[in-house]
């Protein structure tokens, strides 16, 4: 497994170009499937996860490519609507083939799926929101598997604003027959982004944005091209990271209305933030002060993944802080290890206090799940000292090389691959 190597103690500072949206681009290459024929996607991220969609939709037949930062995807030869198991482990977001594969075919098998370990990550809302449109689905063990002749359009209320299950139905809702209505549906502008892609293939959809969203089933759907928006998680962690070294970093390619939430919390904080258009300018030149109040929800309100990030400049903040954890269970794995960097942390059921300390010192900790590692990596880049990250590959997940990415705004971090037979180097 590779480590990342972190001397700390370096402000950032410079430029940086944000990635493509993780979150946006896998539902969009699953819902590429809806569609015969070539499918070019622009600033898709390399990611793990993203390689991970694109060998499920190439076992279903699928031609795929990914070079630079486009996807090409020709679903015209795919045949198969078996997701094979060990694929659907692999990523979580590989539950995003269910809505598009019994929309295409009528039929889909999928198992339950895996992801980080953040919390029980239940789908019985997708489930649910797909036996609304008429699907049959009978679950052997791990094994799911859904039959419908032709989904029919519905009323669906989500008792929970699942961006995922959101999202499954939409996509699978695009070809069913009639008209669908999700209510309290989740809100991220990751559902704006594939309602814009649906549209743009010819689909007839409103509302993503509010909590009611509109589906009008179409017969068919034609290629397009489609650029995803940039990654608001990315944004945010480098927004943390800057004002964390107490730096001072440009960031383009940006959305900043998708952060009002961070930018207003970290503006509290005392952190220097000036928003032009795309480009959002962080700088923090003194201590950042507690926050008495963060809690995690969905969409406008904080993100659950950002609030692993932003825990590390609360914990060199002066004052206590407390973060409350709304959306996912299992979400404070990063603590124990912040608090081998010198953090004063104390958790109790779904809630942290922070007591702000001066610094923090490097050491080896280990990355748990994708954002708790990011918020390891800002750790080790503000505290004093060597900090070793490992478990990498969670972070490769969502981060498109951090090393290099934080490289560019001068940051001390170098990865390291372990050599066959030679154990770990250097
Ligand atoms: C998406 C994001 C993830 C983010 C999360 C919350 C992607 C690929 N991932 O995940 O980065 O952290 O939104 O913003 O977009 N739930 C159920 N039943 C379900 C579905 C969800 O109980 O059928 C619960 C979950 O256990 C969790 C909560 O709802 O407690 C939120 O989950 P959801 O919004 O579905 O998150 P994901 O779509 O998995």
């Amino acid at each position: 497994m590779d480590k990342l190597v972190i001397e700390g103690g370096k402000p950032l500072s410079g430029t940086i170009v944000i990635q493509g949206a993780k979150n946006a681009a896998l539902p969009i290459l699953a819902a590429s499937m809806l569609v015969e024929g070539k499918v070019t996607i622009d600033h898709v991220p390399k990611l793990l996860d993203i390689d991970v969609m694109l060998n499920i939709l190439r076992e279903l037949g699928c031609r795929a490519e990914h070079s630079n930062e486009t996807v090409m995807i020709d679903t015209s030869s795919a045949a198969s609507s078996h997701v094979p198991e060990e694929l659907m482990r692999s990523m979580r977001s590989s539950i995003f083939l269910m809505g598009p594969l019994i929309a295409r075919f009528g039929e889909v098998t999928i198992y339950q799926p895996g992801g980080c370990a953040i919390g029980e990550r239940k789908i019985d809302l997708h489930l649910r929101g797909l036996m609304a449109l008429g699907a049959q689905i009978e679950e052997r063990g791990s094994r799911i598997v859904c039959h419908a002749k032709r989904l029919k359009g519905a009323e669906i209320h989500l008792d929970f604003p699942s961006v995922g299950a959101t999202e499954n139905i939409m996509m699978a809702a695009v070809l069913a027959e009639g008209l669908t209505t999700i209510s309290n549906a989740a809100r991220e502008p990751e559902i704006q982004d594939l309602q814009r892609f649906l549209n743009t293939m010819g689909a007839k959809i409103i509302g993503a944005g509010t909590d009611t969203i509109t589906i009008e089933g179409v017969e068919k759907l034609a290629p397009c091209r489609y650029q995803v928006i940039p990654d608001r998680i990315v944004t945010g962690t480098v927004m943390v990271a800057a004002a964390a070294t107490r730096g001072q970093v440009t960031l383009q390619n940006t959305n900043p209305a998708h952060l009002t939430s961070l930018i207003h919390v970290l503006r509290r904080a005392g952190v220097q933030i000036a928003v032009d258009g795309d480009i959002i300018k962080v700088g923090c030149a003194n201590r950042p002060r507690a926050i008495e109040r963060i809690v995690t929800s969905p969409y406008p309100a904080f993100p659950t993944d950002l609030q692993s990030q932003l825990m590390v400049l609360l914990a060199l903040a002066d004052g206590v802080s407390v973060m409350k954890e709304n959306i996912f269970e299992g979400r404070f794995k990063h603590v124990d290890e912040l608090s081998r960097m010198g953090a004063d942390i104390r958790v109790d059921l779904n809630a942290a206090f922070i007591r702000g300390v001066p610094r923090l010192y490097g050491a080896t900790v280990e990355a748990t799940d994708l954002r708790a590692g990011a918020a390891l990596v800002i750790a080790g880049l503000a505290s004093h000292g060597k900090t070793i990250v490992e478990q990498v590959h969670h972070i490769d997940r969502g981060y498109d090389r951090i090393e290099t990415m934080l490289g560019r705004l001068g940051a001390r971090i170098s990865r390291y691959s372990p050599i066959p037979n030679n154990g770990i180097a250097p």
